[in-house]
Formats: structure tokens, C-alpha cells, sequence
């Protein structure tokens, strides 16, 4: 067992590890599945303690931990990092991760190698990738091989300069249609799960009635078999990023500078550490 979950885990050891059939059975049983992004193994730890069936070591990282406005910087090395570090602090929940940009788009074979590499050298337990039609190939030699393969439709970030903006995707007749066809698609190729991001809550249904493996919907409205958050956003850790979809469950924002403004007062009045904190 991983140093940080012999330390710190509280739960019995008899907690089933969720896979990939798990999150297809719980669609059949109408149990919703619940996602958080995770970028490090203290937060994963703690998300994974809490019971959540999905960590996805998003590419989201870029935005979130390194400062980008896109996540077009993040390589598939800092990918193999962040795994690394969420599959140490994770006992139960399936860790899936995010191909960055350009780790899939050049040809199906190098999406396949890369894709291994997650699994081989990060730990992941599936993959995820952005688009439909265009990267079925590279999904299909994923999935012949046992990687499995987690689909993202509607507003894909990768393509953010194509599509100029982060506003829904699928308001179209012609675009929900192509997000309903690239769903079955992805499924016939042998994804286990899509998610579906920014789209019209009744498309979102639509699709997730149309198809048999589970879709994890952010922005998407009810209607989906599971949700995602951003962990930081759901946190509240962001005064500027508060879109519409993000229930924040925490002010961690405010919690952490009133905190760090304790912090930074007693240093400076001399009131610690105190006798109690000194040896
Ligand atoms: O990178 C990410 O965090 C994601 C989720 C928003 C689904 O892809």
C-alpha cells in the first residue's frame, strides 16, 4: 500500500476498486457515478477516502496547477507526473487521464503508444481523449489492445482557437446531431464511458438514453449517468472562474487568505510559534 494511504486511510480494506465494467453496471443500475479532477496524490488521497468512483487526472492541469490560459501547453510528461502522483493516493477510484493536445491527433498508432505509456509508466486505469469521429481509429486499437478509452464530446478545450470560444457546444441542429452520431460511434469502437461537456441538457439525455456505457456530463445538464467538476472549482478556489455550471461546495479562496492572513499576523507579533509549537 502507497505510503500516504498507509497513513492516512481510514477506510477498510475491503472497499471495492472501481473499474471500468463497475461504471457500465452502475448505468444499468440507475446509480449515478461521481468524478472530480485530481492533480496530486494529497488531494486524491482525500477525494478517494471520500468515496468518489472517478479521478480524472485532467489535462485541465494546465489551467489549474501550471497557469496557462488553455490547456494546449500540457505535455503527455506532465500527464505521466500527475498520474504517477494521484494513482499513489488513490486506493479505490478509477484513475483515468487525460491525452494532451497533439499525444493523439498525428496518426492512430502514435495516439496507441502514448496512450500505453499512461497505463505502463503513469498506472492510469483508462484513458481519455477529445473528438468523435476522427480519433475512432486510435480508439479502436486502444480498446483491441485493453487500454480502455474514455470519450469526450461537445465543447472539447483542445480545440478552443477552432472553436474561438468556451460557450455550449451542441446548440445546433447540425451539431447535435454530429455529438449524438460521434456517441454511438465512440461506443461502437469500444469506449467504456463519454463525457459530455457544455451541451444542451436535453441533448445530454438524449445521448445518454442512446447509448449503453455511461455518460459523465459537465455542464450538461441532470440527465447524464454521472458528473464531473474541476476539483478547484467545486472548492471554490477561484475568485474570477464561476460559470454557471459549478455548484461550489466550499469558499476555499476565502477560508485560505483569512487563513494565511492569521498566519502571516502572528509571524509578525511575534505570536508564534509558541511555546507548545517550539522544542
Ligand atoms: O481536463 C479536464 O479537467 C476535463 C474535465 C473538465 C472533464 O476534461
Amino acid at each position: 500500500m502507497p505510503y500516504l494511504c498507509r497513513r492516512m486511510s481510514v477506510n477498510p480494506p475491503t472497499r471495492r476498486k472501481v473499474t471500468t465494467r463497475r461504471l457500465v453496471e452502475m448505468k444499468r443500475a440507475g446509480q449515478p457515478i461521481a468524478c472530480l479532477t485530481a492533480y496530486d496524490a494529497l488531494t486524491a488521497g482525500v477525494f478517494d477516502r471520500a468515496g468518489i468512483d472517478v479521478l480524472l487526472v485532467g489535462d485541465s492541469v494546465g489551467n489549474v496547477v501550471q497557469g496557462h490560459d488553455t490547456t494546449i501547453p500540457v505535455t503527455l510528461e506532465h500527464m505521466i507526473y500527475h498520474t504517477q502522483a494521484v494513482v499513489r493516493g488513490t486506493e479505490r477510484a478509477l484513475v483515468v487521464t487525460d491525452l494532451p493536445f497533439m499525444s493523439y491527433q498525428v496518426t492512430p498508432q502514435e495516439a496507441f503508444r502514448n496512450a500505453g505509456r499512461l497505463m505502463k509508466e503513469a498506472g492510469s486505469g483508462a484513458v481519455k481523449l477529445e473528438g468523435g469521429e476522427r480519433v475512432l481509429e486510435a480508439v479502436r486499437m486502444m480498446t483491441d489492445a485493453g487500454i480502455p478509452v474514455m470519450g469526450h464530446l461537445g465543447l472539447t478545450p483542445q480545440s478552443i482557437h477552432q472553436f474561438g470560444s468556451y460557450k455550449e457546444r451542441g446548440t445546433t441542429p447540425e451539431e447535435a446531431d454530429r455529438i449524438r452520431r460521434d456517441a454511438i460511434a465512440l461506443q461502437e469502437a469500444g469506449a467504456f464511458s463519454v463525457v459530455l461537456e457544455k451541451v444542451p441538457a436535453d441533448l445530454a439525455a438524449t445521448v445518454t438514453a442512446s447509448i449503453d456505457i455511461p455518460t459523465i456530463g459537465i455542464g450538461a445538464g441532470a440527465g447524464c449517468d454521472g458528473q464531473i467538476l474541476v476539483w478547484t472549482d467545486m472548492m471554490g478556489m477561484s475568485m474570477e472562474f464561476r460559470p454557471r455550471f459549478v455548484r461550489r461546495y466550499a469558499e476555499l479562496h476565502d477560508a485560505m487568505t483569512s487563513a494565511v492572513g492569521s498566519y502571516i499576523r502572528d509571524v509578525r507579533g511575534r505570536s508564534f510559534p509558541g511555546t507548545e509549537e517550539s522544542y
